[in-house]
């Protein structure tokens, strides 16, 4: 018994913090950044492009929006901070799909983890209480 709850415990810190990644982090500086590496395709309201849900002519998206009204609260924290740091191409590559034509590159060499996470609970920071529930149910279940 002793030896499995040291196994447990091994394997305790990775679930524990699975979903809070997004907590206790420096909005402000998720907000300077947003505005400076994101604001430009996904809106400086985080409104998005127009006509976000249609295809282009190119084969593109164009960039939805980060608010209430977009899909971005539909994901997990995971999900979210893969896309950002890999880009389209290589998240969908990562999760076996292949060709996927993304408009967006990943922002792994121009931000640090951390910076990542504080723009993520920037955006998380604008949504209502009822959204911010939802997209945290998508998390993977966690102790707390
Ligand atoms: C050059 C334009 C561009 C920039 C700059 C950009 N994105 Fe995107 N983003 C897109 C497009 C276009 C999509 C739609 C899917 C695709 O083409 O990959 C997207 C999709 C996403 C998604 C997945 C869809 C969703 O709503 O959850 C996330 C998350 C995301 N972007 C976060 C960010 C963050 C955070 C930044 C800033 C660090 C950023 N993006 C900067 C164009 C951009």
């Amino acid at each position: 018994m002793k030896r499995l709850l040291a196994v447990l415990a091994l394997l305790l810190p990775a679930a524990a913090e699975a979903g809070h990644e997004l907590e206790n982090r420096d909005l402000r500086n998720g907000q300077v950044l947003y505005k400076e590496h994101c604001a430009s395709c996904h809106g400086a309201e985080l409104e998005g492009q127009p006509n976000w849900r249609r295809i282009d002519k190119d084969g593109l998206l164009p960039a939805p929006p980060h608010d209430r009204t977009g899909h971005t609260w539909h994901h997990d924290n995971r999900l979210l901070f893969d896309y950002t740091k890999l880009g389209g191409k290589a998240l969908m590559e990562a999760r076996g799909i292949a060709g996927f034509k993304s408009g967006m590159e990943g922002f792994g060499d121009a931000l640090a983890d951390d910076e990542i996470w504080d723009i993520l609970a920037f955006i998380r920071s604008t949504w209502p209480e009822r959204i911010k529930r939802i997209q945290a149910s998508r998390n993977p279940p966690h102790d707390r």
